[in-house]
C-alpha cells in the first residue's frame, strides 16, 4: 500500500508552497531567451527510441544505462526523453524550419527523464531548460549562446558559477585523437570496467566521461584533445575566446571538459557551481554540427546548451537568496449570512475580472475565524460584508497591515475606490522604501 502514496524513487512533487521560485526562475528564463531572439518550441515527452540511439548515441551511459524505453501497445519502441536537442532537432528538420531564414533559434522549458542513481542535484525526472541554434557555423554563435546562458544564470540571481569552455574537434581531427586515446586506454584495457573495454573499439571518447572511479583515474592521464586539434577547429576555438574575452564574461578552458553525448563537436562547456556538492554542473552545451544532417535533415551546423532547474534551485538556496514569493491575496471580502455570501461573490469576481486576487469564504466560517483566514492568506486589503452594510450599500475596506479603515460604496464606484486605495498603498510602500534607503546610505 505504501507504494500508492509515495512517488517513485528519483522524482519530487513540487507542492504549490514551494511553486512561486519555479515559476519566477521559468518566466525569467524564457524572457532572457527572448532578448537573445530565441522563441519557444514544445516537443512531445517521448519519442522514437532510435532518435536517441543515432543522436545522443548508442555508446553514451544516456542510452546504455538511463534511458526509459518501452514497447508501445503499438509495438514501437518508444523512449522518455532524457534531454530536449535531439527532439528540438527532429522537429525542425520535420516542419522545414531549416528552410526559413537562418539562424533558427528556439529555447524550451521540459522535463527529461533518466535512470540514473538518486542524489542531491541528480533525479530520475528533472526539468531543463534550454536552446538550441541552427544554421552558423561562427564562432560567433558559440560566443552568442554562451552570453545567453550567462545571462541567463545571472538574472535568475546565480553567482557562484564559473564557466569552463574546451574544443572536442571535428571530423577532421577526431581520428587522430581518437586513434591516441585507443593507444592509451589500449595499453590499460584490464583496469577498466567492462563497458569501458567495450567503448575502447567504439568510442574511446567516452571512457573520459565514464563515472566508475577506477576509469575515472586512468582517464586523468589520458592525451588532452586541444593538443591534436586541427588549424580550422583552433580557428573557431580563438574566435571563441576572443568575443568571450570582449564580452567580459570570464571563463577557463578545461582540456577535460568532453560532454556525455555523442553529438558535440568543436565547441563544449560547462557552468559549475561549487556550492552544492557532486552534482555542480548547472548547465552544459555545445556544438554538434553534424546531428542534423545525421538525422536525416540538410548539413546544418547547430548548436545549444542545457541547464537542469533543480540544481539552480539548489544554488539560489546555497547562496542564500530569499526564495520568490507567490501572489498575495489583494482583498478578502468576509461575508456573514447567506445574502451577504451572494454579495462577496459579485464582489470577488469583479476585482478578479479586472486582474486583482480577490478571495471570499466558501467554507462557513465565522467571522472570527475569517479575519484568521486572510491574515494567513497575507490579504493587502479585508472588506466585512453583513446586513447593515448591505443595507447602506457601504462597507469599510480595511488596510490589513497597518490596520487603517475606510469608507468604499459596494455598489457603483467600488472598482474606482478599490483601485485608488491600491494605488496609495503601492505609493505609501514605495516612500517608504526610497526613505529606508536614503536613511542607509
Ligand atoms: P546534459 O549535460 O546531459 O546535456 O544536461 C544538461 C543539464 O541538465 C546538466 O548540466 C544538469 O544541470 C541537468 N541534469 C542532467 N541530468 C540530470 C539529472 N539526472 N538530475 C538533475 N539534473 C540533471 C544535455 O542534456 C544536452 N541536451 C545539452 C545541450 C543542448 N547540448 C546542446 N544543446
Amino acid at each position: 500500500m505504501a507504494l500508492l502514496t509515495k512517488a517513485p524513487r528519483g522524482t519530487q512533487d513540487i507542492l504549490p508552497a514551494k511553486i512561486a521560485p519555479w515559476q519566477a526562475m521559468e518566466r525569467e528564463l524564457i524572457a532572457t531567451a527572448q532578448r537573445f531572439g530565441f522563441q519557444e518550441i514544445r516537443t512531445p515527452t517521448f519519442e522514437h527510441t532510435e532518435l536517441f540511439n543515432r543522436s545522443v548515441g548508442d555508446t553514451t551511459d544516456v542510452v546504455q544505462k538511463e534511458m526509459y524505453t518501452f514497447q508501445d501497445k503499438g509495438d514501437r519502441s518508444i523512449t522518455l526523453r532524457p534531454e530536449g536537442t535531439a527532439g528540438a532537432a527532429r522537429a525542425v528538420i520535420e516542419h522545414g524550419l531549416l528552410a526559413e531564414a537562418l539562424p533558427v533559434k528556439v529555447s524550451y522549458l521540459l522535463s527529461c527523464f533518466r535512470y540514473e542513481k538518486p542524489q542531491a542535484g541528480r533525479l530520475r525526472e528533472f526539468h531543463q531548460f534550454g536552446a538550441e541554434m541552427y544554421g552558423s557555423a561562427s564562432p560567433a554563435a558559440d560566443a552568442d549562446l554562451i552570453a545567453l546562458a550567462s545571462q541567463a544564470l545571472e538574472n535568475i540571481g546565480i553567482r557562484e558559477v564559473s564557466l569552463e569552455i574546451n574544443s572536442i574537434g571535428c571530423p577532421h581531427c577526431r581520428p587522430v585523437y581518437l586513434q591516441a586515446l585507443r593507444e592509451y586506454f589500449g595499453a590499460r584495457q584490464d583496469q577498466l570496467c567492462p563497458t569501458c573495454r567495450e567503448r575502447l573499439g567504439k568510442n574511446p571518447l567516452r571512457i573520459l566521461d565514464c563515472k566508475n572511479p577506477d576509469c575515472a583515474a586512468i582517464a586523468a592521464g589520458a592525451p588532452l584533445v586541444l593538443d591534436h586539434l586541427c588549424g580550422d577547429c583552433r580557428e573557431h576555438f580563438d574566435g571563441l575566446k576572443a568575443r568571450l574575452d570582449a564580452m567580459g564574461i570570464p571563463y577557463t578552458v578545461n582540456p577535460r571538459i568532453v560532454r556525455g553525448l555523442d553529438y558535440y563537436t568543436r565547441t563544449v562547456f560547462e557552468f559549475v557551481s561549487s556550492g552544492i556538492g557532486a552534482q555542480g554542473t548547472v548547465c552544459g552545451g555545445g556544438r554538434y554540427d553534424g546531428l542534423i544532417q545525421e538525422l536525416g535533415g540538410p548539413q546544418t551546423p547547430a548548436l545549444g546548451f542545457a541547464m537542469g532547474l533543480e540544481r539552480l534551485l539548489l544554488v539560489l538556496e546555497a547562496q542564500g537568496n530569499p526564495p520568490a514569493q507567490g501572489e498575495r491575496c489583494d482583498l478578502y471580502v468576509a461575508p456573514m449570512g447567506e445574502n451577504a455570501s451572494v454579495r462577496a461573490f459579485q464582489l470577488v469576481n469583479l476585482l478578479r475580472a479586472e486582474g486583482y486576487y480577490g478571495e471570499t469564504d466558501l467554507m462557513g466560517r465565522s467571522l472570527r475565524a475569517q479575519m484568521k483566514y486572510a491574515d494567513k492568506l497575507g490579504c493587502r486589503f479585508s472588506l466585512v460584508l453583513g446586513d447593515n452594510e448591505l443595507e447602506t450599500g457601504e462597507a469599510r475596506l480595511k488596510d490589513m497591515e497597518t490596520g487603517e479603515s475606510l469608507p468604499i460604496p459596494l455598489g457603483e464606484g467600488f472598482l474606482e475606490e478599490f483601485d485608488r486605495r491600491m494605488a496609495a498603498r503601492a505609493y505609501a510602500q514605495l516612500e517608504q522604501s526610497i526613505q529606508e534607503e536614503l536613511a542607509g546610505e
